[in-house]
């Protein structure tokens, strides 16, 4: 900085004044001058809100850990509103029992605290014939990491008696949508959990208030929020949201279906389109974020020129599983043009398809579980484009 800044020199307001006391905003907010950190939507996406999605700002956040307030939001049939002193959550079916819970009943179950990342089957369901939206929080803002507290669906599950025939499971949302899902007996026994927190605090409405289901590492539609019923059955139900919608149709017309878990991906979130490069050459942070619904995430390689030479990448802080990973290469910038991707390997050793190996064991009549490595273009002047290389 240039000798004699007004900045250094001279008393600020900030510090002649003194500030609002406690108590101004008993419910704190993020400072004016983040105030274009918010979600946000593609209006031509969809037709209507009410049926709709927004993005998180991936590219303005660090850590692992998603701020309630910029957990994008998808919705079938708008946020419901609902008074947790009238929500019941219902058990029946195969059961031994039936049995109708309150969230007080809920909460004198012994709960767990458990760090995992949801993600839409669809993120980066737009990008499959192309490079199309330009900032990594359209292209992959689909995604949230949260803190839940909860009681392990087991518990709920051993307390009705689950009959020996009972298989399956149908999670069932009290929205407008009443979002309709089949899981498993061995998913909903192993790692589920009905969760009433999301990072310490209650969860918000268009999280699913009071209640709703986490089903780790699978994908996001089967984690129904404002959780009200989960039938026990003997074969999947097929809904809706399991047949024309969240199967992957592929080339020959066929379509996979029960293709819950969510791939070994990545995503450079700085720079990145909304995020240029704005202090020159010289030293530069690269971020982003790597994730796996198998495990944990083991590496995650970062290459500058396209893919033609790779560097690792540093992982920093906590590594769960089923969790966000945060990753850096602290590079020196010469200024000159970048083609940047980053590729990661989780602890099965399973690595991140380019788009091109993707299309061609998929085709491109999907639009859901797009894990395909994704390429910025940096250019001297630091703008960062959506591009691919081929
Ligand atoms: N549950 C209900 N009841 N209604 C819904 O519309 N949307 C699903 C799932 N659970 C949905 C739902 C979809 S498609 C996704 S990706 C996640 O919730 C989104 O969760 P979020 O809004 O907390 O990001
Ligand atoms: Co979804």
């Amino acid at each position: 900085r240039a000798a004699g800044d007004p900045l250094i020199t001279e008393i600020q307001d900030w510090n002649r004044y003194l500030g609002e006391g406690v108590d101004v905003a008993p419910y704190g907010k993020p400072s004016e001058f983040e105030a274009n950190v918010v979600r946000r939507n593609v209006p031509w996406l969809t037709a209507d809100p009410v049926s709709s999605i927004n993005f998180t700002p991936l590219h303005e956040l660090d850590g692992i850990i998603t701020p309630n307030g910029l957990c994008f939001e998808r919705h079938h049939g708008g946020t419901a509103i609902i008074n947790p002193a009238d929500h019941r959550l219902m058990i029946n079916g195969l059961v031994d029992t039936p049995l109708v819970f309150t969230m007080e009943d809920l909460k004198r179950f012994p709960r767990e605290n458990r760090v995992y990342f949801l993600e839409c089957a669809a993120n980066g369901g737009m990008e499959w014939r192309g490079a199309q939206l330009n900032g990594c929080q359209f292209t992959h803002g689909m995604i949230h990491c949260v803190v839940y507290t909860g009681v392990p669906l087991r518990y709920l599950l051993e307390e009705a008696g689950v009959k020996t025939n009972g298989k399956w499971l149908l999670a069932e949302g009290a929205d407008a949508s009443a979002m309709t899902r089949s899981i498993p007996m061995e998913k909903a026994l192993d790692d589920c959990l009905v969760a009433f927190k999301m990072n310490g605090e209650a969860l918000r409405p268009e999280q699913g208030y009071p209640l709703r289901l986490c089903v780790p590492g699978w994908e996001g539609n089967m984690w129904v929020k404002w959780l009200r019923r989960l039938e026990v059955g003997d074969e999947p139900w097929a809904q809706r949201e399991e047949t024309s919608k969240y199967t992957d149709l592929l080339a020959d017309g066929k379509a996979r279906r029960h293709t819950w878990v969510m791939d070994v991906k990545s995503v450079i979130t700085s720079p990145s389109p909304q995020a240029p490069v704005t202090h020159g050459k010289g030293p530069l942070v690269i971020t982003g974020l790597a994730w796996s619904g198998n495990g944990t995430i083991k590496r995650v390689d970062v290459t500058l020129d396209g893919g033609r030479t790779w560097q690792t990448a540093r992982l920093d802080g906590p590594s769960l599983p089923k969790a966000l990973h945060r990753f850096y290469l602290d590079i020196n910038w010469d200024g000159s043009e970048l083609l940047l991707q980053s590729r990661a390997m989780d602890d099965q050793g399973l690595v991140q398809p380019t788009k091109n190996e993707l299309r061609l064991a998929r085709g491109e009549n999907s639009i859901y579980h797009n894990n395909g490595i994704q390429t910025w273009h940096v250019n001297n002047d630091g703008v960062v484009e959506n591009v691919e290389v081929s």
